[in-house]
């Protein structure tokens, strides 16, 4: 059964002079915005803090792109009775309505593209590109949200004569969305977003390193005519006012995207009954990946080597989907471990802002140290194939990759999240199968063979929730690629697919007997 087209909104063409200049002028006017405080948005007022945060560009560790407030837990109380005055009169907004408030969201994420692309690449150090890809992405969440509430909004009828039965869904209540910096536009929207127009009152905590563009998606959303209280955007330190928010006793829904500790730690605070709590928490958690691609010996090497580097590296291996394991049957193993350290051997680092940059910093210095600590324990477990150098004005990493690693080391196991590659050797193809579905994740995997005996076991028994055969294993598009995993990667339904919107919504049946 196939869907109708979801008409996706187009990248930027930088192949054209006009887009070129048009960036080039939205960093010169992001730039000189550099440095502002962004303050929590309550009950439709900006409050002032006590605490706040500097988010510094990866590429130059010492700019300051913008200082972020931080709810304090009095704040974060103040927030939750705003939503909770809001939430009937949202509930009983029509859906087409709040469909209206996404659709003009998107129309402005579409006017403030440019904009929007640079502040990506300046706060999470995301290159250009990917940035102007996000944009999209997040454009699309908008639109094709609207467009399934609407779908939804109409339930199903299953009347007989004498007796109406009708089924429908409602909103759940106070939805908390906690989401991850790597995707800090189009993730937070899109779980935003998602919970807004099932007509639940949303309090978006954004990661702390990326609290700048959540304050602009809060701009936007506000813009859009999002009324008061329905919408709060709350940042603040995990630990506290996050941890605050799960554990109240008056929220509903909890929509989190990050990594596999915090989500499991969500998910089993969420589940602990409060006093005065008159309901079980939904939590929808979709976490890490120790994604693999599987190469055999039948692959198309060009495809398979350009594929490999660009879903490891691009955005300096810190996507959930990139790829972080490639399994290579023995056959090709040499030929193909030779090829990819000279494809990774011309790539460009540097600052996220240069045209010519494929792989940027990395987020942090805590995850510039964690990721060399995992880099010195891939020297005693396996052989460098190839190392890079990196510029020092930053958190940058130069792209790493390792041979001959045992499906059981630590590098072949843990998710790094950086610019750090694993290649095992194995015999024949069913051992390849049985090594890619060793870790405890299921996000992301592929596959490169021209074998349609191999492709169909991949189908079958490769355990991850988005497999891609003879191609990249990043960049899920939506509604065409909906996105989310299984076992340790995630809990809930997969992120621009139809059954989505399902989760933030309670339904209801009711029968008249006439
Ligand atoms: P993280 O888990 O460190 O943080 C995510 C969010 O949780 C942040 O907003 C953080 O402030 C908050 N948080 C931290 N401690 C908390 C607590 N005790 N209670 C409540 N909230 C708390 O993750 P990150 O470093 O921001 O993101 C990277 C991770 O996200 C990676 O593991 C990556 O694989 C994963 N990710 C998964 C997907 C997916 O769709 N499966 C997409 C993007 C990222
Ligand atoms: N949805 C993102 C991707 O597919 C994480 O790369």
């Amino acid at each position: 059964r196939s869907s109708p087209l979801f008409p996706n909104v187009a990248d930027v063409d930088f192949s054209k002079m006009e887009q070129r200049e048009r960036s080039q002028q939205a960093f010169a006017s992001v730039h000189q915005q550099l440095g502002k405080t962004y303050l929590p948005l309550i009950n439709g007022e900006y409050v002032n803090t006590k605490e706040s945060i500097d988010s510094l560009n990866p590429s130059n560790s010492s700019e300051i792109i913008g200082k972020v407030g931080l709810l304090s837990v009095e704040q974060a109380e103040q927030a939750m009775q705003a939503a909770k005055a809001a939430f009937p009169a949202w509930k009983r907004t029509p859906a087409s309505d709040r469909a209206k408030i996404l659709r003009k969201a998107a129309d402005l994420m579409e006017q403030r593209r440019a904009e929007l692309s640079c502040w990506i690449v300046l706060e999470v150090g995301k290159p250009v590109r990917e940035a102007d890809a996000e944009v999209s992405e997040a454009i699309d969440f908008c639109r094709y949200y609207a467009d399934e509430m609407e779908r939804l909004d109409g339930g199903v009828n299953y009347d007989i004569p004498g007796e109406n039965n009708r089924y429908h869904y409602q909103p759940r209540g106070i939805a908390i969305v906690i989401s991850p910096w790597n995707f800090p536009l189009a993730i937070a929207t899109g779980m935003t977003v998602a919970a807004l127009v099932t007509g639940n009152c949303t309090l978006l905590k954004p990661a702390e390193t990326s609290s700048v563009i959540a304050a602009k998606i809060a701009e936007i959303l506000v813009d859009a005519g999002i009324p008061k209280g329905v919408f709060q955007y709350v940042p603040g330190k995990g630990s506290q006012v996050g941890a605050y928010f799960v554990n109240h006793p008056d929220t509903h829904l909890i929509a989190f995207t990050g990594s596999q500790e915090v989500g499991c730690r969500i998910y089993a605070d969420a589940a602990i009954l409060k006093p005065g709590q008159k309901h079980l928490k939904r939590v929808i958690a979709e976490m890490g990946g120790k994604n693999a691609i599987i190469v055999d010996e039948s692959a198309d090497l060009d495809q398979a080597v350009a594929g490999v580097v660009q879903s490891a590296f691009g955005y300096s291996g810190q996507k959930c989907s990139a790829c972080s394991r490639v399994i290579v049957l023995e056959p090709i193993y040499e030929t193909f471990i030779q090829r990819v350290a000279e494809a990774t051997r011309s790539l460009n680092i540097g600052a996220a802002e240069l045209p010519s940059t494929q792989v940027g910093p990395v987020i942090d210095a805590t995850a510039q140290a964690r990721i060399k600590e995992y880099i010195e324990k891939g020297r005693a477990e396996a052989e460098v194939a190839v190392e890079l150098s990196a510029p020092d004005t930053g958190y940058f990493i130069g792209p790493v990759v390792f041979s001959e690693v045992s499906p059981t080391a630590t590098i072949a196991q843990e998710e790094i999240f950086g610019p750090v590659v694993a290649v095992i050797r194995v015999k024949d193809f069913a051992e390849a199968i049985a090594v890619a579905n060793g870790t405890n994740y299921a996000l992301t995997g592929g596959i490169y063979s021209r074998t349609p005996s191999h492709i169909e076991i991949a189908q079958q028994e490769f355990e991850v929730g988005n497999l891609y055969i003879n191609r990249t294993i990043t960049g899920a598009i939506v509604a065409r690629q909906p996105f989310g995993g299984f076992k340790l990667s995630g809990v809930g339904s997969k992120a621009g697919g139809p059954d989505y919107l399902l989760q933030f919504l309670e339904p209801r049946h009711i029968t008249e007997n006439i």
